[in-house]
């Protein structure tokens, strides 16, 4: 059995960014992880750039059933801090868009920033140890892994959500939290793509690849202006991942096709300039040719010239594709979601610390709790933050 002051489970960003603070101020500590390599998440983030922090993050970016308590670790450790960070190591970054920084290079260029620091920093990594039990002592706490034990002062579970199961994802960061009586709530994926009913499959067959420029808002009025992404599986993008985690099951979602301009205004316009032109001909030029040809082949829009459309017509064809309504058959689900809605209720957790209330020496850092970024490098922000906050007192 290993003796340590503070054990980390999950070699994550937000494990390694807790160990490599409480190594500083002189703790020993170690991390152990299921798998082959540290930062597994890391590496495949941002198409393989990571996208790993955002230049706007603030609270009103996350998603938690107590909203006030991620403002604490937010305010403390904050984008500008990490950006410090990859800074001093000399590692090239870029905007991308909407105050997203990726990588120049490659992802593995944060891993290996946090595998530098935890070396600088005496943290002990233990690869291929899967977590399997923990018991409280009178001393701290006693976790089993398949390779050795560890004893410790301090328990820090930062073992992530259920999203990519292939990529290690277990339940046992929840599973912790409920042996010692914290609440735990439902769990559900999220920035993840939608799959269609039968009926919508047929309707947008041969769409896969198309992009267009949206407004996505969810019945909860919710929005983003992002593109969506036809694919052949449904419906895939920015926007559409950024509403997933505000739609429940059985919900549509409205789609502002033509965000830009009054498509009704537009359309007058195309008339007073080409009353002969066809309907589809003119809506050809405002959107992508292939929509519109799977949407007459589905007989949703009036086959007229311009100059025999009526008043109502051209308000209903606006209404249409300014207000186009989706109602999703589900998910993708946890295969290919980036991130795991819910979690370790915050309301267990102090907001400064991570600390579990019930059981001291406890803390939970990272998706695990029930913190949820939108898409753009706030998970990640909330990685380092909460990580960061934990490290200092454990
Ligand atoms: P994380 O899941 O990273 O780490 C948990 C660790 O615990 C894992 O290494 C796992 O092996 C280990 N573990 C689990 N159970 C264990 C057990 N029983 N025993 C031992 N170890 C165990 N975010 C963002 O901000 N920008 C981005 O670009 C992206 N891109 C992105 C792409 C894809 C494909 C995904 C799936 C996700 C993203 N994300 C993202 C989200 C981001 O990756 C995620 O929010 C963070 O990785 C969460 O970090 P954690 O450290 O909390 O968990």
């Amino acid at each position: 059995m290993e003796k340590v002051d503070v054990l980390v489970i999950g070699a994550g960003a937000a494990g390694l960014m807790c160990a490599i603070n409480a190594g500083y101020r002189g703790r020993s500590v170690a991390v152990v992880d299921m798998g082959k390599k540290p930062g597994r998440k890391i590496i495949i983030s941002g198409g393989g750039r990571c996208n790993f922090t955002n230049q706007h993050a603030e609270p009103s970016n996350y998603l938690c059933s107590n909203p006030h308590f991620v403002k604490s670790a937010l305010s403390r450790y904050t984008q500008y801090d990490f950006i410090d960070m990859v800074e001093r190591h000399g590692v090239e970054y870029h905007h991308k868009t909407l105050g997203q920084l990726f990588c120049d290079e490659s992802a593995h260029d944060i891993v290996d920033i946090l595998l530098t620091e935890c070396d600088w920093a005496g943290v002990g990594i233990h690869l291929q140890s899967e977590v399997y039990k923990v018991n409280k002592t009178d001393e701290g706490y006693i976790v089993t892994t398949n390779g050795k034990d560890f004893q410790c002062q301090s328990l820090v579970v930062a073992a992530g959500g259920l999203t990519m199961p292939k990529l290690g994802a277990t339940p046992i960061g929840y599973k912790i939290a409920e042996q010692f009586g914290l609440n735990v709530l439902p769990t559900c994926a999220a920035l993840v793509p939608f799959t269609l009913q039968d009926q919508d499959k047929q309707r947008f067959d041969g769409l896969s690849g198309i992009s267009v420029d949206s407004i996505v808002t969810s019945e909860d009025t919710t929005s983003f202006r992002e593109n969506i992404l036809f694919t052949h599986r449904g419906l895939s993008g920015p926007a559409i991942l950024q509403i997933s985690s505000f739609w429940k099951a059985g919900q549509s979602v409205s789609i502002n096709l033509i965000p830009d301009y009054d498509l009704e205004q537009r359309l007058q316009d195309i008339r007073q300039e080409s009353p002969q032109r066809a309907l589809k001909t003119a809506l050809s030029h405002l959107l992508p040719k292939r929509l519109i040809e799977r949407l007459y082949a589905a007989e949703e829009l009036p086959d007229k010239p311009m100059n025999q459309l009526n008043h109502q017509e051209f308000k209903d064809i606006a209404d249409y594709f300014h207000n186009w309504q989706i109602k999703p058959n589900g998910t993708e689900g946890y295969r290919t979601a980036e991130v795991t809605l819910g979690g370790v209720d915050t309301d267990e957790l102090s907001s400064k610390t991570m600390e579990s209330k019930k059981s001291p020496g406890l803390y939970f850092i990272g998706e695990v709790a029930d913190v949820t970024g939108w898409l753009g490098g706030y998970n990640f922000q909330w990685a380092w933050s909460s990580g960061w906050a934990a490290g200092q007192v454990v």
